[in-house]
Parts: structure tokens; C-alpha cells; sequence
């Protein structure tokens, strides 16, 4: 199938040597080409160019973007889209004033998550976030991580990525797979933690590997839920059987998971909220890209991590949705990018950025995603008619899609 985009009136993001990641002062600048052309051959990107210069190519399908602006699809490094039920419940004990460390105590949180997950069947969890999946890229992302991380036993936890493995093949985006057991610690492990995470390295993470359920491995390092050292005995197991860390670090406190991260080099540590100059400097010396989760900050109500500083310190950053049922009930990338720009003062070249090319490289993506460059994946949407790039993210509430392609095809809501 060969398909020809023409005179379309911005072509956002495009790369003539594609990077795998863009750093510090560099995030402010953004190549777009006015009045472009851009030619799809068998779902790759085979050219691009302005109109003035197109050539002669044969074609199957043309469009005219007329008046309308192609961005690259959103990269979406980090999710929790494997879920069973909801928890509104708890949104409601968060407005009367508990904090999630508190829910998360007496037992209810990424808890409440793994009682559901237990009892569903494949089939059902399948249905479920295979329906999330249809919402997000409906809402223009391209590629995407999922994680375990509410079974906290080995069946249920085998179940999630099994999961996981099933929209691999069936969804038409590109997921990758994390498994996170070490997530919360289950009720009846509580006072022995050091179990569950023998549990883990030598149960979960063998059998994992063997049938090869994931890409990645990840630890929640933080205050209340897993300790540094715990952190480094499972990422130091998950590296035997050749699974990157990819960890939860430095949301509810300075919990040290940045440097532990880091010492794996670990491909992302996300969160990120509590990060000083110690962390900026091990972020400096390393090829693991900071990643921040702003919609999940903003429905907890936590402070914003110092995106300003990390840019000026010339660090990268990636933003996420984190989208899941207890801090991120929405895994809208276009409203991730409208937080950039409002809570951490990003401009909106730097969020175009951060939810694309540096995103992609979250999840070892980025040969292939996230910008429009020659010979990556051909996972773009055309917006409707906005008077600028700018308009984008300062329109936050707008749905401004029109319309979405995935290897090159449109995708019909
Ligand atoms: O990234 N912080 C840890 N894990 C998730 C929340 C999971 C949940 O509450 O269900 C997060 O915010
Ligand atoms: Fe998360």
C-alpha cells in the first residue's frame, strides 16, 4: 500500500538524521515543514519534502492535508493499562483529604487493584484493556508500555503479561511489555517484605524470562513500598535473565531509586518528583532518560518535579501518561503535553519532544518512533484545522485529532 499526504500545511517533528534522544537546550527546537508532502510506502515513511519539491510517485492512495497539520504519534513510554474495575471510591477518600501513602496503608491502592485482578479471566482483562487501547490511539498514540504489577503472585502476575503478549500481537500499535511484581508488597507478606521479593527474584523473574512475557523489569523504589537495596537485588536478577530496568523512582520521596537506577542502567526512572543536584548529576553521567508523569502528579496533588532545572542542567526528558486506575485514570497524551506547558513551564516545542522522540527512547523505541524521519514507522495523525503548532497544547480541552494512521493505515473510530 503506497500513500501520498499532500500540501499539508505543517508537517511537525521531522528528522533528516534521526537521533535517538534530544538533550537539555535542544528540546526548544523542533524541524517543521511548511507546505509538505509525505509518502508512505508499506506502513515506513519512505520520503518527505515540501510540495515545491515532490516528485513523481506512484501511489494507491492520495489525501490532500490541506489546512491541516501531521504530527508523529505519541510515544507513550509508561502505563498501567492492564487493569480490572476502577477506583472512584478512593478518589473520593483523596478529596476528603487521605493522601495515597495512607490509602495505600491500610491496604487499599495498587491492593484493592490485585484483589480484582485475581479472579477475572484472560479473556475479560483482554477485553478490558484492549478497550483502552482503542481509546488511546483514538487520542493519537502510536506506541506504548504496559506493565504488570497488580497480580503480586506469580499466577496473576503471569496472567497480566500473558496479557500483554496477546495485545502485542492483536492491537495494531506497538507495545512493549514491563513486568513490575515488585509493586506493592501483598498483605500477607506485610513485615516480611525480604520474602516477597525472594519470591520475585527467584520465581517470578525465571519463569518470566523462560517464556519471555517481558521487555523490561521494574521496582516501585520509593518511601512505604520497596527499599533501595530491595530495588538492587531485583534488578541485579532481572539483568541475569537479560530484562533492562525501566523503575519507579522519587515520587513520594527522595528514595535513592534514582542512583539505583542508574547503577543498572536502567533505560528510564520515572516519576521523578523529588530529584535534587545528586540525581541531576547521576542523570548527567548515564543513557537513562528521565521521564515525568504529569497527569499523575496532578490528580495527587504532588509537588512538580524540577523539569526547568533538568533541561537548564542539559538532561532530556520524557513525559508519560501513567495511565492507571489509581494516580492516572486517563492516558491522554495531548492533555500530558498541555501539563508540560502549564506545571513545569515547558514550552510546547519541548512537550512535542518529550511525548515523542524521548519517549520512544523510554521504551528503546526511538530507532523506530517517534518523529516523521525516513524509514521509521509511518504512526502519524493529521489534526483538524489549528491556526498554529502552538495552538495544540494551549487548546487543552479541544479534541484537535482528525485523523489517525498506524503503519501507515487509518484507523476508523
Ligand atoms: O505510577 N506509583 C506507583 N504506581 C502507579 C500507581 C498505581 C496505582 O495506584 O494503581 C503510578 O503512579
Ligand atoms: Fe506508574
Amino acid at each position: 500500500m503506497k500513500l501520498l499526504l499532500t500540501n499539508i500545511k505543517k508537517l511537525v517533528q521531522t528528522e533528516q538524521i534521526a537521533q535517538l534522544k534530544i538533550c537539555g537546550a535542544e528540546m526548544a527546537k523542533l524541524n517543521n515543514l511548511d507546505d509538505a508532502y509525505l509518502y508512505i510506502n508499506s506502513g515506513i515513511i519512505e520520503d518527505f519534502g515540501t510540495m515545491t519539491e515532490i516528485k513523481d510517485f506512484e501511489y494507491d492512495q492520495q489525501i490532500d492535508v490541506s489546512g491541516r497539520m501531521i504530527f508523529p504519534s505519541f510515544c507513550d513510554s509508561h502505563t498501567h493499562i492492564v487493569y480490572a474495575g476502577s477506583r472512584e471510591i478512593e478518589f473520593i477518600d483523596k478529596i476528603k483529604g487521605l493522601s495515597y501513602e495512607e490509602i495505600a496503608k491500610r491496604g487499599g491502592g495498587i491492593l484493592n487493584s490485585a484483589k480484582l485482578i485475581q479472579d477475572i479471566s484472560e479473556d475479560e482483562l483482554f477485553n478490558l484493556s484492549k478497550k483502552r487501547i482503542e481509546e488511546i490511539i483514538s487520542l493519537g498514540t502510536g506506541a506504548v508500555e504496559i506493565k504488570s504489577g497488580y497480580g503480586l503472585s506469580t499466577d496473576s502476575e503471569i496472567k497480566m503479561l500473558r496479557v500483554i503478549k496477546r495485545l502485542q500481537k492483536e492491537m495494531p500499535i506497538t507495545i512493549v511489555s514491563t513486568f513490575l511484581g515488585a509493586h506493592s508488597v501483598p498483605l500477607e507478606y506485610r513485615g516480611n517484605q525480604e520474602e516477597y521479593v525472594n519470591l520475585i527474584i527467584n520465581e517470578m523473574i525465571p519463569i518470566i524470562a523462560s517464556e519471555e512475557l517481558a521487555d523490561y523489569i521494574d521496582v516501585f523504589c520509593d518511601k512505604g513500598f520497596f527499599t533501595v537495596e530491595d530495588t538492587d537485588r531485583i534488578l541485579l536478577a532481572g539483568m541475569k535473565y537479560g530484562l533492562r530496568a525501566k523503575i519507579h523512582a522519587n515520587e513520594l520521596a527522595n528514595s535513592g531509586g534514582v542512583q539505583v537506577g542508574v547503577k543498572y542502567n536502567a533505560i528510564s526512572v520515572d516519576h521523578l518528583e523529588y530529584i535534587e543536584d545528586a540525581e541531576i548529576q547521576c542523570l548527567l553521567n548515564s543513557d537513562t532518560m528521565p521521564t515525568v508523569l504529569p497527569s499523575s502528579a496532578f490528580f495527587l496533588n504532588l509537588k512538580y518535579s524540577p523539569v526547568r532545572q533538568m533541561i537548564k542542567a542539559g538532561l532530556p526528558i520524557a513525559l508519560a501518561s501513567d495511565y492507571n486506575p489509581g494516580s492516572s485514570p486517563s492516558g491522554n497524551m495531548k492533555l500530558v503535553m498541555s501539563m508540560g506547558c502549564i506545571n513545569y513551564k515547558m514550552t510546547p516545542e519541548e512537550v512535542i519532544n518529550a511525548t515523542t522522540i524521548n519517549s520512544a527512547y523510554a521504551m528503546g523505541l526511538s530507532e523506530t518512533h517517534g518523529s516523521i524521519a525516513r524509514g521509521k514507522v509511518a504512526n502519524f495523525f493529521i489534526t483538524k484545522d489549528i491556526p498554529s503548532v502552538e495552538f495544540f497544547p494551549y487548546a487543552f480541552g479541544s479534541n484537535l485529532i482528525d485523523r489517525v494512521f498506524i503503519n501507515g493505515i487509518e484507523i476508523t473510530q
